[in-house]
């Protein structure tokens, strides 16, 4: 076997075997095979797509190219979280502390920014401090004192994943089923938890732009999860504007905290509140969704959600200040607001758009070795269906650039559309596959 043939195989749209994907993974997982050969082989996926059979053997043998977590010592029912990811996407860092303060261990390895959207590692690493490469035995340390950690994937876990997930990123080979199902899928399995609850986002700002595409992403996520024994739960949700106001990193830190100080915006809640609830349901703690989202509720009011968030940052070398009073954080050198030439309703804000706005400043990476500025990004004034008047602001630029806070105002103007009519506001749960 060698890899020319696997790749003119995928090129020539042949269904490939169990062991010539083991084979590409395992080589490209230890150095064999080239950065260019991975890239013709994942582009030759990105078009010609993969079976069934195919995804599930890609994925099993990414979750097998490194260590498998046993959590079995935490002696509870582990359920995790992960999102195809969005703009302006800051759940897990409200949500994972509001289920670890109802007692349920949260073990989270998270990713960092792909393609136009944001990581939570990214996130994360923009509070001065705070660790995301601790080792597996501190991780579950954690988890046991304080019930939640949040990590990167430095630990040996679905490394082949840590690669090709770069890769896509460098060469626009993102937006996939089967490499998204099998990014995903991977290190769920890796990491250990026995149940998953996965947030699927359709539209402009996510990687499957409609429904179809979304429950056939959700569908094969399901399946994989069926056949490695991990009850998958998947929830659509719009990701056509922005999540919340904020999009940048430091600037999504504080509204997640805001968030946990009971500062909720509309569509965050939904999100927040719909896949937290299933995740309560999934670890046994509560058959129905609106009493575990009333359950969430209350512990947010009673401020044991913002004290685990507190916690875990803490426990994982972050300075607490910062999210005691987010004033301290980073500020970008330029805020600028943008005032709305007319008066109207807002009718679209484009989430892709806004999310490669925000790499342009420097909040995203366009190469791997990119260093990303933590002060930057958008906060947006209004949302879809709101109205406006003429010299209203519609949001605010963070920039580090003079020229580039210029060119973001003009561009910023040019993505958020204004009617006279007013516009259906956008419905943010569109279902619930499991
Ligand atoms: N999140 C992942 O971990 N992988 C993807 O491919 C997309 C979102």
């Amino acid at each position: 076997m060698n890899i020319l043939d696997i790749i003119e195989k995928k090129r020539d749209k042949r269904e490939l075997s169990k062991d010539e994907i083991q084979y590409f993974i395992q080589g490209y997982t230890d150095g064999r095979v080239m950065d260019y050969q991975a890239s013709a082989l994942i582009m030759a996926i990105y078009l010609n797509g993969m079976t069934k059979k195919e995804t599930t053997d890609l994925t099993l043998s990414m979750a097998n190219s490194g260590e498998i977590l046993n959590l079995d010592s935490l002696n509870k029912i582990i359920v995790d979280k992960h999102s195809t990811g969005g703009v302006g996407d800051k759940v897990s860092l409200i949500l994972l502390p509001i289920i670890a303060s109802l007692d349920i261990p949260v073990a989270k390895m998270s990713g960092r920014g792909l393609g136009f959207t944001g990581g939570t590692v990214d996130k994360l690493q923009s509070i001065p401090g705070y660790r995301t490469d601790i080792n597996v035995k501190e991780f579950i340390e954690n988890v046991k004192n304080v019930r939640i950690s949040i990590i990167s994937q430095t630990l040996n876990l679905a490394p082949a994943d840590k690669k090709i997930y770069a890769l896509r990123d460098s060469i626009s080979c993102v937006e996939s089923i089967p490499l998204i199902a099998s990014s995903i899928m991977s290190k769920k399995i890796a990491s250990g938890a026995e149940k998953i609850v996965l947030d699927v986002t359709v539209g402009s700002g996510a990687f499957m732009k409609n429904i179809e595409n979304a429950t056939k992403l959700a569908k094969e996520m399901i399946e994989i999860g069926k056949l490695a024994k991990k009850e998958t739960v998947c929830v659509l949700t719009n990701m056509d504007e922005p999540l919340g106001y904020a999009v940048g990193n430091n600037l999504e830190v504080i509204e997640a905290i805001n968030f946990l100080n009971k500062n909720m915006p509309n569509d965050l809640k939904e999100v927040v509140l719909e896949l937290g609830a299933y995740m309560i349901k999934l670890a046994g703690r509560g058959k129905n969704i609106q009493e575990n989202k009333e359950k969430m509720i209350e512990n947010i009011e009673n401020g044991k959600a913002f004290d685990k968030f507190l916690e875990l940052i803490k426990n994982q070398g972050g300075d607490i200040s910062y999210i005691k009073n987010t004033d301290k954080f980073e500020k970008a050198k330029y805020i600028v607001p943008v005032y709305s030439d007319e008066d109207g309703y807002i009718s679209e804000i484009n989430a892709e758009s806004i999310g490669k706005l925000a790499c342009y400043l420097g909040a995203g990476r366009m190469k791997k070795e990119d260093k990303i500025d933590y002060s930057v990004g958008i906060v947006l004034n209004k949302k879809v269906s709101e109205k406006i008047e003429k010299n209203d602001i519609l949001g605010y630029i963070y920039a580090n650039n003079k020229q580039k806070a210029e060119n973001a105002i003009k561009e910023f103007k040019e993505i958020v559309k204004i009617s006279k009519i007013k516009t259906k506001k956008i419905d943010t749960i569109i279902e619930i596959i499991d």
